[in-house]
């Protein structure tokens, strides 16, 4: 079955800060529960040309960490399309922990085999992809986070008649495909920005040789480096759900949100701009991260 969601629930919502420029957010969270926001548009051309390929035993192979939205979103891809597929999994002490992991978890109750392999490993995956390729020459192998030519087609379908009213447009990145789609296909007057989750410095070439222009700034939003969760964060994501009632979570969005405001704070955005920022979903890590986090009495609302 092809992968097709109804996307109409997809609305931009103002957020009401009071200060000298608009801040809106486009709710792409809202398009699934468990394929939400950029994952379902990185993934829309990837699954649906292999699958208008008609291969005899469909399968797809993808690459992700433990708490994952990718691995997370394509489990539940395969469940949806009734498609067999393969997450590789870094970390090997995972092999007997991943029950404890909700990602992982859900993943595997969508059908997904889980192969746990090393981090030294997991650096040279694009080796591994070329051996799977061969092992099994009928599957879909997408790379992490399903950053691809494909995926920067899919994130076209972000963009819209309304996306074209605002001056600046805002997502957070991972491995770049998303910001890489929203630059190659926005109108010319419209700037990009790229708030980085990990600090990575092959991504602004990556996300370069994707969008093939220059409109887009990467902004560093680690607030301490990937997936690490400040008092800040928290206070920050609970606020902005009881203010505002959306939620954020602490990986990509949240950190997004939390620089924007400060950018705002600070002068950054010229008086009267309209500011856009992509709600690119991700809301299962909540869990995952409360489990970490309520060991320290701490702990994110959903
Ligand atoms: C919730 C969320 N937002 C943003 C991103 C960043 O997207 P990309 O990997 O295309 O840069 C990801 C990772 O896919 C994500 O899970």
């Amino acid at each position: 079955m092809l992968l097709k969601l109804p996307t109409e629930t997809i609305s931009i919502q103002e957020i009401p800060i009071h200060k000298n420029v608009k801040l809106f957010m486009k709710r792409e969270d809202l398009i699934h529960p468990q394929i939400s926001g950029n994952k379902y548009w990185k993934l829309f051309y990837n699954i649906n040309h292999y699958l208008e390929r008609n291969p005899e035993n469909p399968f797809v192979i993808t690459f992700g960490g433990a708490f994952s939205n990718h691995i997370s979103a394509v489990s539940a891809v395969g469940k949806l399309s009734g498609i067999p597929t393969l997450g590789l999994i870094r970390g090997e002490e995972l092999q007997d922990k991943w029950r404890d992991n909700p990602t992982l978890l859900f993943a595997k109750r969508n059908g997904m085999n889980l192969k746990f392999i090393t981090r030294e490993e997991y650096r040279n995956k694009e080796k591994l992809a070329e051996f799977l390729t061969h092992e099994f020459p009928d599957a879909l192998i997408i790379p992490e986070g399903g950053t691809n030519q494909e995926a920067v087609e899919g994130v076209k379908m972000m963009l819209n008649n309304k996306t074209k009213d605002f001056d600046y447009l805002c997502t957070a990145v991972g491995t770049g495909g998303t910001v890489a789609g929203i630059s190659r296909f926005c109108e010319d007057n419209q700037k990009v920005i790229g708030f980085k989750a990990v600090d990575d410095s092959s991504l602004e070439n990556k996300i370069r040789e994707l969008t093939l222009k220059k409109n887009f700034d990467l902004i560093d939003s680690g607030f301490g480096g990937y997936g690490k969760i400040k008092d800040e964060n928290i206070r920050f994501i609970n606020d902005f759900k009881e203010s505002y009632g959306i939620p954020l979570e602490p990986v990509y969005t949240g950190k997004m949100m939390q620089k924007v405001t400060e950018l705002i704070d600070e002068g950054y955005f010229p008086e009267n701009s309209r500011i856009l920022c992509f709600h690119t979903g991700g809301l299962q890590g909540i869990e995952g991260a409360n489990l970490l986090l309520e060991k320290q009495n701490r702990k994110l609302i959903i």
